[in-house]
This record gives structure tokens, sequence and C-alpha cells, in this order.
């Protein structure tokens, strides 16, 4: 992949392909607009700031959140959308039609394009053929940058701070692009720690990303055990199906580590954050959601909302 161009507090026009792009100022100042796009969905307004746009969402992949609030914001904005949700069925790419010659047709119909797609580095390929922004919803391994932003946003609004921090991230770190693109996007705060919980077979790919992370102090571990009491944030993560050769692997792998009202009673603090990307499988037993500190379902997903706002808002408005 060649570079994206940096955003560098200017996000108009600009595509947003990966975490690389931004820098803690951009993402500092996005967040400021947040509270304003949060108010005016608890008001039931919709806003201007998209009027007379029309954005394309391409997905090539399954999605309930990324999509549906995606769609939700542009239309909070006062923009339209063209929606098309399994595009390798319903759209011409069932013919055969290439992903460039998809893209250069959505750009002619929209003013911006969010896509997901199962192949890494698709997004940025989909920006390389047209010119107008493209947002990457998720490109298969690799990334998912908007995702980062609502997590980082939620990490925020309750620490005041993305600094001297310390999280765990557990499950499928190797195939998980949520947990990609969240460690790049810790990292570009000081003096956060990480650990990295995971089966030996789904471990970080650290050696992709040593850069990237130079920031962070990474620290694997093995064992739920290793868990520090002290943490600010759990990133739970599915174990990702679809990116199994071998189904048995799979299942073998897939309950490894499981969050329990058991392992929050002993590792747990009490100003600790629960998180996930969602879709929870079975790595979060049903029991840990009424607790106080599950964001999952609470503030993680309607952030996604008001930040993807924000972001949308930043990019297109006149
Ligand atoms: C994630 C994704 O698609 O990467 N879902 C999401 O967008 N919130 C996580 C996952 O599918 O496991």
């Amino acid at each position: 992949m060649g570079n994206p161009p940096l955003i560098k507090d200017n996000f108009k026009q600009k595509s947003l392909l990966s975490v690389d792009q931004l820098d803690k100022s951009s993402i500092l100042n996005l967040f400021k607009k947040v509270p304003l796009q949060k108010r005016s969905v608890e008001k039931n307004e919709i806003r201007n700031d998209l009027k007379g746009k029309i954005i394309s969402l391409l997905f090539f992949e399954p999605s309930s959140r990324t999509f549906s609030s995606f769609a939700a914001a542009v239309k909070r904005l006062g923009g339209q959308t063209l929606e098309f949700q399994n595009l390798t069925e319903t759209s011409s790419v069932k013919k055969g039609e290439s992903l460039e010659d998809t893209i250069k047709t959505f750009s002619v119909y929209s003013n911006g394009i969010i896509i997901r797609h199962p192949q890494a580095f698709s997004a940025y390929n989909a920006s390389q053929v047209c010119n107008i922004p493209v947002i990457n919803a998720g490109d298969g391994t690799n990334e998912h940058p908007t995702q980062m932003l609502l997590d980082l946003y939620t990490i925020y609004e309750k620490f005041n701070k993305l600094n001297n921090l310390k999280g765990v991230l557990v499950g499928d770190l190797l195939n998980g692009r949520t947990v990609h693109s969240l460690l790049k996007g810790l990292s570009k705060f000081k003096g956060n720690t990480v650990y990295l919980l995971s089966p030996k077979q789904l471990s970080f790919p650290l050696e992709k990303f040593s850069t990237e992370l130079k920031n962070t102090q990474i620290i694997k571990i093995r064992d739920e055990s290793e868990i520090p009491e002290d943490a600010n944030f759990w990133y739970w993560t599915r174990v990702q199906k679809e990116r199994f050769k071998n189904l048995r692997e799979y299942e073998k792998l897939k309950n490894s580590f499981i969050l329990s009202n058991e392992l929050l009673s002993k590792k747990g603090n009490k100003n600790l954050i629960l998180m996930h990307p969602l879709p929870r499988i079975e790595e979060i037993e049903s029991e840990v959601d009424q607790d106080k500190r599950a964001m999952y379902f609470r503030n993680q997903i309607r952030n996604g909302l008001y930040v993807r706002m924000a972001l949308l808002s930043l990019i297109f408005k006149k």
C-alpha cells in the first residue's frame, strides 16, 4: 500500500483509510466535536451538515453496527445514502465486475464511499480509482479506523485522558482488525501499557506494526491469572471464524478466554471499563452485561454513532 495522506487536523474531503493518517491532535480535535452530535441525536434533530450529499455504503462483508451507525449518521446529518449490503450477491460484482469498476461507478452517483471488504488494503485501492473521499469500514484483517475512534472515545469519556493508561486486549489478536487499529491509536499517546492475551496461534503480529507502536509498552501474557488488577480497560474480542481455513482449529480456539463474573471479581477493579467491538459470540458470558462496567451495549455502541457523525461532518461539511 502507498501512504494515504496525513489528516493533520484537516479532514475536509479526505479519505480515512488507516489510523496511520491520524495524529494526536486530529483525534482530540475530532473528539471535541462529538458532544454536539450527541446532543443533536438526543433531541432527534436532523442537521444540515451533509445536506445535498449522497454517501454510498458498500459492504462486501456482514455488518450490523458499523453499517447501521454509518447509515444513521449520514441521515442524522441531513444526507442521503445508497446502501448495499452483500454486494457480492446484489450488485454487478455477481457478474464478475472488479472492485475498481464498482468504485468508479458509485463515485459518479455519490459524494463519498464507505467500504467494508474482506481484502486487506482494499479501501486504499478504492481510494486510488476515484476522486471522492473513501472511508475504510474494515478491510479484511488489516484495520478498522472508525472503530478505533469510537473505542478511544469511549476510553477518553471515562478517564478524561488517553495517556498513562493500562489496558488488556484479549482474543483473536492476529485477525482482529479492531485490535490492530486500537493499538495503533493508543500509541499516538504516551505512557500506555497494553497486556495482550490470546492463544499462541492468534498472537498479535507485532512484527507488522513495530514502528507504529513504539510509544506503548506491550506485554504478552498467556493466562488470565496474569491480568493486572489495576487495568483501566479490558477489550475482549471474538475469535474470527471467517478467517480460519480449518474450522476444527477454530472450534479448538474459540473459547480460550471467557469473560465471566468470576474473572471480574478476581481481576477487575471498580473503575475498570469492559469493552468489546461486537459481535460477541460466547467469549463474554451474558451475566456480565448487567455489570455497570460493561460498555459494549451502552456507551461504546452509542459512541459509534456520535463519533461517525463528527467524522462525516468534518469530511463533508461545506
Ligand atoms: C468488528 C469488525 O467487523 O471488525 N465489528 C465491528 O465493526 N464492530 C469486530 C468483529 O467482527 O469481530
